[in-house]
Order: C-alpha cells, then sequence, then structure tokens
C-alpha cells in the first residue's frame, strides 16, 4: 500500500515526481525516493521521513525522466536501505504490493552472484529484471514478472526508459501533452492531467513522452481506452467515495488478500508467519493465551476466543486494556495485544504490566514501527494498508484474517486440526475475499434497510458465539459515526434484563448465520419479535427458513460456518455507514474521537 509516480516528457522530471508524491501523503507514509535519469546515467536519492525531508536533500538534478515512490512499510522496516528505488546495474524499480515466493527468488539469485543490501521483496524483483535484461526493458521485464507470485504495481527505469506494470495494485497511466505519467493513484497526477487509462492485471505499458505502448505478458500489443476523470481533488483522494470509510470498506477485499499472501499454502496445509518467532513445536506448551485490546481490536480480540478454543482447544481469556492493568491476575503464558495503529496508550500499558509476569508477547498492528512492535516479542503485520476514517473497518478485516491463521497455526501444532480439514479450510479463507465483493455488490438493499431505521433512537444488534463479536462490532460502529445508541448483545443474554427495552420502536439486528447455534438463535428472534421489535437478519444465501420470522433479510454466501463472521462484518458495517449517511453526521471524523488513543 505504497505510492508510486513516474514521469517521461519535456519538462524537468524531479519537481513533477516531488510534487506527485506529496499529494499521495495524505495516507500517511514512512520513507520516499526517486531515481531520475540525468542525461547520462540514472541518479537515486532516498530516505526515511517525509517528502519534505527527501525534498531538501536533492540536488539540482537534470533530467526528463524518472520514477518516485512513498513507502509504507510491510518488508523491512522503514529505513534508508529499504526505502524505494531498489536498483540493480541500470535496473530501478518501485514497487507496490508483496513478492510471495521472495525468499526462494532472492536465494536464486544470491547463488547466480546478485548481493541484498536491503531487507525487501522488492530488491529481488530488481536484480530479476537485470538479470533477464538484453538490451530490451519490456522483454526482461516480462520474463521477471512470470518468475514472480504475488501482487504488484511497478514502474522500472532504465537509462530513458520507463516501463510500468499490474497485478492486483492499481496503476494508472495519466496522458499530457509530449509527457506521460505513471501513478498507483489518481490524485497523484490530476494536477498535470484528467486523461486516464487503467492498466488491467497483467498488463504491461511502455511509456514514453509522445507515446505509451500497451502489451499483455506474451508481448502481443494491447488496445487500451482513455477515460477523462471528472473528480476534483479531494473526490480522487477517496477513490469517488464520498467517505473514505466507505473507500476503505470496499477495500477489505484486497486487504484480506494482502493479510494472507505469502502466508497460506492451501496444497500442503500449511501457514507461514514471517514475524512470529514461536514455531508449531512450542506451541504445544500453550495452555492459556491472553489478548489485551481496546474497541474494535477488542471485538477482533473476542471472536478470536472462541476461534482459539474451537480450532486449537487452548483457553483465551480477552482482557478491555484499561481494565487489566488493575486486575492483579497473571495472564497466560502467551499474551497477544492487538492494536491496528500500535500506539493506543491503555494496550501499551496492558502489555507492559502483562509482560511483568514473565511469558511471551505477540503484538498484532498494522503500523510498521509502531510502539507496540517494539515492547513485543514477536510481531504479526495486518498489512491492510492505511486506514484514514476514523471508524476502524478494514483493519478490524485483517485482524480477523491474522486471528483465523493464528488460531489454525495452533490448532496443528497442538494437533487438533486434521492435514484435510486445514487444507479445506485454507482453500475455503482464500475465497473470503471475492465473497466480500459479492456483499459489496449487494449494498443498495443495505442502504434501503438503514434509511427506514435511520431515525430510531435505540439499535440492538444480537448474536450468539461467533457472531456474538460482530453484533458488539455493529454496535461500537453505528453508535461511533451515527450517535444512535445501540446495545451489542449475546443474544441468549436478553431475556437476562435488555428483554424490557426491545418494543416496536427498537429495531433489532439478527446476526443468524448458519452453525452450532442456530436454531436457538431462532428462538431469539422469536423472543424480540413477540414484543413487536422489526427484525433484520443476516443471514446465509441457501437459509429457506429464516424469512419467515423476520422482517427482513440480507444475505451473505454460503461458507464454512466458522468464516461467517468476516462477511456478516461487512453487512453491519454498511449499516451503520448508511444509518450516518442518512443522519447527515460527520462519518470520517465522528465527534469526540480520534484514530489513534494515546491517552490512557
Ligand atoms: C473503532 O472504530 C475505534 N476507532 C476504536 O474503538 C479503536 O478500535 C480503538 O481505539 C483501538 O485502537 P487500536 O486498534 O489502534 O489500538
Amino acid at each position: 500500500m505504497c505510492g508510486i509516480v513516474g514521469y517521461s516528457g519535456i519538462r524537468q522530471a524531479v519537481p513533477i515526481l516531488i510534487d506527485s508524491l506529496k499529494r499521495l501523503e495524505y495516507r500517511g507514509y514512512d520513507s520516499a525516493g526517486i531515481a531520475v535519469f540525468n542525461e547520462s546515467n540514472v541518479e537515486v536519492y532516498k530516505d526515511k521521513g517525509k517528502i519534505v525531508d527527501l525534498e531538501k536533500t536533492l540536488p539540482n538534478i537534470p533530467g526528463n525522466v524518472g520514477i518516485g515512490h512513498t513507502r509504507w512499510a510491510t518488508h523491512g522496516r522503514p529505513n534508508k536501505i529499504n526505502a524505494h528505488p531498489h536498483t540493480s546495474g541500470n535496473i530501478s524499480v518501485v514497487h507496490n504490493g508483496i513478492i510471495e515466493n521472495y525468499q526462494q527468488l532472492r536465494e536464486k539469485l544470491i547463488r547466480s552472484g546478485y548481493q541484498f543490501s536491503s531487507e525487501t521483496d522488492t530488491e529481488a524483483l530488481a536484480h530479476l529484471i537485470n538479470n533477464y535484461y538484453k538490451n530490451d526493458l519490456v522483454d526482461a521485464v516480462i520474463l521477471a514478472l512470470n518468475d514472480i507470485k504475488g501482487s504488484y504495481a511497478i514502474a522500472v527505469l532504465c537509462g530513458n526508459e520507463l516501463v510500468a506494470a499490474r497485478k492486483d495494485s492499481p496503476l494508472v497511466i495519466g496522458i499530457g501533452e509530449n509527457e506521460n505519467f505513471i501513478a498507483s493513484d489518481i490524485p497523484a497526477i490530476l494536477k498535470y492531467t484528467r486523461k486516464m487509462i487503467f492498466l488491467d492485471d497483467m498488463e504491461i505499458a511502455y511509456v514514453a513522452p509522445d507515446k505509451v505502448s500497451f502489451f499483455d505478458t506474451g508481448k502481443k500489443p494491447i488496445e487500451k481506452t482513455m477515460k477523462l476523470i471528472e473528480w476534483d481533488l479531494e473526490a480522487a483522494e477517496k477513490s469517488g467515495y464520498e467517505h473514505f470509510m466507505l473507500k476503505e470498506i470496499h477495500e477489505q477485499p484486497k486487504a484480506l488478500h494482502e493479510t494472507f499472501a505469502g502466508r497460506i499454502s492451501e496444497l500442503e496445509g500449511t501457514i507461514a508467519f514471517d514475524g512470529l518467532n514461536l514455531k508449531e513445536e512450542q506451541v504445544k506448551d500453550i495452555n492459556r493465551i491472553s489478548i489485551i485490546a481496546c474497541g474494535t481490536s477488542y471485538n477482533a480480540g473476542l471472536l478470536g476466543k472462541y476461534l482459539f478454543e474451537q480450532l486449537a482447544g487452548i483457553h483465551v481469556d480477552v482482557e478491555i486494556a484499561s481494565e487489566f492493568r488493575y486486575s492483579h491476575s497473571s495472564p497466560g503464558s502467551l499474551v497477544i495485544g492487538i492494536s491496528q495503529s500500535g500506539e493506543t496508550a491503555d494496550t501499551l500499558a496492558a502489555l507492559r504490566e502483562a509482560k511483568t509476569f514473565g511469558g511471551r508477547s505477540l503484538a498484532i498492528t498494522n503500523i510498521m514501527g509502531s510502539t507496540i512492535t517494539r515492547d513485543a516479542d514477536s510481531c504479526i503485520y495486518m498489512r491492510s494498508g492505511p486506514e484514514i476514517g476514523v471508524a476502524a473497518t478494514k483493519t478490524f478485516m485483517s485482524q480477523l484474517g491474522v486471528l483465523y491463521l493464528l488460531a489454525l497455526y495452533f490448532g496443528k501444532g497442538k494437533g487438533k486440526i486434521s492435514s484435510d480439514r486445514m487444507k479445506r479450510m485454507l482453500v475455503s479463507l482464500r475465497k473470503v475475499p471475492a465473497q466480500i465483493t459479492r456483499i459489496l455488490s449487494n449494498k443498495e438493499l443495505i442502504k434501503k434497510y438503514a434509511g427506514i431505521y435511520s431515525s430510531s433512537s435505540d439499535i440492538f444488534f444480537i448474536g450468539r458465539t461467533l457472531n456474538y463479536p460482530i453484533a458488539l462490532e455493529g454496535a461500537l460502529k453505528l453508535k461511533e459515526i451515527s450517535y444512535i445508541h445501540a446495545e451489542g448483545y449475546a443474544a441468549g443474554e436478553l431475556k437476562h434484563g435488555p428483554l424490557a427495552l426491545i418494543t416496536k420502536n427498537t429495531p433489532v439486528i439478527a446476526i443468524a448465520t448458519k452453525g452450532l447455534t442456530y436454531d436457538k438463535m431462532v428462538n431469539n428472534i422469536k423472543e424480540v419479535k413477540a414484543r413487536e421489535a422489526p427484525v433484520i437478519a443476516i443471514a446465509d444465501e441457501k437459509d429457506s427458513e429464516i424469512e419467515k420470522y423476520v422482517d427482513a433479510v440480507i444475505r451473505v454466501p454460503a461458507t464454512d460456518d466458522i468464516l461467517s463472521p468476516m462477511l456478516s462484518t461487512v453487512v453491519v458495517q454498511l449499516l451503520s455507514y448508511y444509518t450516518a449517511k442518512a443522519r447527515n453526521c460527520p462519518i470520517d471524523q465522528p465527534r469526540n474521537l480520534a484514530k489513534s488513543v494515546t491517552v490512557e
């Protein structure tokens, strides 16, 4: 989730590259760099920190062709060596995405005599293109891409030649007068041109000042259609969505795809984590886990509890971080701190407290180099990409993704999951991003129901077992952005008090996907219907029974029961978003809240 720019034209490249990079910084980045052909060779400048810091260090570099990058670290810490561009001989590369087989490529290239200086996956790509280069840059890029597994948007500079390519990561070509541009995001180059050509997967562009040629991976020329972008800059930053929250909800298939990238082998039924220093054999000794987190991350942790208990047979306590500090009870032998920002003061303080009891600690976070990564013994990155909306959406989804993988990994280590079940689960997990895309395509129906109930003053979300954390998350999301009083409840608990609040004016969102407690959930729905509450059920697309008991049904694709919470999540997020929109609330910046809560 980094930013790419490229320029080939009649103007000086450096001011355009720097200006374009600055337009991507609103998403938050940690290092930057450029490579420019100075009329005899390519000069590379890069550093940790903001683009203005890089700009201050730049000498006057003449030259009309170049590439630039803002990095949001995924492989290797944010520092100068890991910053892009990465070079090999005459080849310079900037890259977004994850090369899943970079370790194997790295070893092969080292055997062929290449030396690596960074911890990144991208450096392997630079060496690979160099290895194949025989005076034709397009040929070399195509051959290198054939060897790569994973996702990429790349810009490659060799002398004054510029080539771009993509797979599963966006890239657009901007068309100007005697100049052409490359960008990962439209806002980067909108100031220079509104004429854009969007690269599709497995397409390559050769970008010269007066012409852009497009090829498939067999080097067959392709005709592309140009689009005129009419968005203003603000709309472009949100990719045309009205709010960052909606954009980020739509980015969930990609976020989850990145969370899984390089970590799953369905064929072998194995899971591997880069940052986890806990081998499958060592998992046997862990009999109790404590999860510590706040807000949305706590809700993810609660689902984690069900997953570890069901898949690995390990008892889990989930603690609200601000309470754990004062509980004086000893945590499990593994403490997991979950924090998308990695800077939440309550979570950091609780994790430090937990460490005083001995035992191991593990952080699950989205931000490389954040404080939690330094405090914990090991760390797993969520890889959601930058999240700007205060309401956590895609980071919650990636937290769930990591927890599913972790629980399965522990299940295997504990001998609780057969190899066959593991393979089946991994195949089903891989399908989740596409199933989320299907739910997103059905959002008009969700918008309609949100509109109907947006004037309510109280709304309940109910679920049982695995769906209970999603009920909590739905209620948190709704109250956070729409200011409607919302309760998330374990459905079986309603009759012990809250049922007194249920009337015909209290809509109930019932998460009723198939599973162990489905029949009991239907009974709970009948209880609220008997009090005349309007009920919207979130149910499997194959469930033909549920509509008899409720006022409306929002369907999610049928999947392995244990995975359905990821799908229901998208529905509760969209319901909350459209409710807040119908009430005209400031969705991306709700009152009294901040994205990162650094006070206790
Ligand atoms: C969720 O929408 C909120 N913004 C909030 O509950 C958040 O999840 C909480 O503050 C924890 O943040 P963290 O994940 O960065 O630690």
